[in-house]
């Protein structure tokens, strides 16, 4: 198994997480029914977003951290849903890719992942 080497990588990685996504009864009608994406800007948006975190391409614009505080305003976005995202996440890297970019896009999704739900539960401290 290769490890995840360049863009096209990344598309097939997010494409497949995706799929999975939306079969997924914990997750899937947050994205289909709650915010109704449309997948063919959402999907490119992610392409961008890991390319830069994953290869330092400065092509991503956005600020997740606002959307799904936002989101969090809509349904609920706590602990269980990120597990369920996160193990998905997991489970597709590890059956597609092996190898240090691979261990580092895990990492790096935990980390975002922590860092969001934190930022989620402090904004419904103080608002
Ligand atoms: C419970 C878990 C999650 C759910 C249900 C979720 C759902 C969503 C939805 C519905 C959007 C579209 C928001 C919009 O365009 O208004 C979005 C955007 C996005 N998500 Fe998530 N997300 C989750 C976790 C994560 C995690 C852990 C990461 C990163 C590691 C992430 C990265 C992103 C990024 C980069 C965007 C695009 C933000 C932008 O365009 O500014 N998401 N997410």
């Amino acid at each position: 198994m290769k490890d995840i080497e360049d863009r096209n990588d990344i598309i097939y990685l997010v494409d497949t997480f995706y799929d999975q996504v939306r079969e997924n009864k914990t997750i899937g009608p947050i994205f289909d029914e709650v915010a109704k994406i449309n997948w063919q800007d959402h999907l490119p948006n992610m392409y961008d977003f890991w390319e830069s975190i994953l290869f330092g391409k400065g092509v991503f614009k956005g600020n997740p951290m606002i959307k799904h505080i936002l989101l969090s305003k809509k349904t609920t976005m706590s602990q269980v849903q990120f597990d369920a995202w996160l193990e998905l996440w997991t489970a597709t890297v590890n059956a597609n890719f092996k190898g240090e970019k691979s261990d580092e896009i895990i990492l790096k999704a935990k980390s975002i992942a922590n860092l969001m739900l934190y930022k989620i539960e402090q904004v419904k401290t103080y608002a």
